[in-house]
């Protein structure tokens, strides 16, 4: 079986307590089915919720991480609002979401901030998940875990193909120091059979399927 990850991106969807009934409808959907050693499921929860989630994963299985949707780009310091990698200390943090269309677009996130946040990460062993649009963005130096995520996909119910995503998948490792390559944009159970089997991706990030347990436990099922 074919290592695969699976990251749930909640956005800023649910609230405290829906966030609560979802990890409970999860946990119970996960002592049903436990998921499989070449699964890695990671769970990036609003921020608000971090500490909740974090709390009841330390009674699941192994393979199922913690991360973040955003890091600040600075350090510890006087950057009112901002979550830096000094805030995360203590919470088993394995995962940050970096550079996502929607924090480009809504919050002018650019090239070099990205880069900096993939700094912040390196630098407290959070692995990146660097997101890229399409084979022309960026990709800092260092980063390994990348998820193609174009822009026309997200949330529009209309996937891109595996074929293309397996190409870019591909175009990408082999034009930078990526070892695994995500899809994400409309994923769903439905489809993910199709990207998984790609030879050049190793997983997914899921949005709106996410948001129910059942139906992001269904796509687990699939992997
Ligand atoms: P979607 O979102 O699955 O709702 O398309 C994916 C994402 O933006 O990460």
């Amino acid at each position: 079986m074919k290592k695969a990850y699976i990251v749930a991106n909640f956005k800023s969807h649910k609230s405290r307590l829906e966030m609560e009934t979802w990890m409970e409808t999860f946990e119970l959907l996960i002592r049903q089915n436990s998921i499989p050693e070449h699964i890695t499921v990671v769970l990036t929860p609003p921020m608000p919720s971090l500490m909740y989630v974090a709390n009841r994963l330390l009674d699941l299985s192994h393979n199922i991480a913690l991360g973040v949707q955003d890091i600040s780009p600075f350090s510890e310091g006087a950057y009112t609002g901002a979550v830096s990698t000094k805030n995360l200390e203590g919470f088993n943090l394995q995962y940050a979401i970096i550079g996502h269309s929607e924090r480009r677009n809504y919050f002018h996130e650019d090239d070099d901030m990205l880069a900096q946040k993939v700094i912040q990460a390196q630098s407290t062993n959070i692995q990146s998940i660097f997101c890229i649009q399409g084979e022309e963005t960026a990709i800092p130096e260092g980063v390994s875990l990348v998820a193609y995520e174009p822009i026309f996909a997200i949330g529009s119910g209309h996937a891109d193909t595996p074929e293309d995503a397996n190409a870019v998948a591909m175009h990408t490792k082999a034009n930078s120091s990526v070892e695994s390559v995500l899809y994400g944009g409309s994923v769903t159970a439905g489809n993910v059979t199709s990207f998984i089997s790609m030879e050049h991706i190793n997983g997914v990030l899921v949005g709106g399927a996410s948001l129910n347990a059942h139906t992001f436990v269904e796509i687990i099922k699939k992997l």
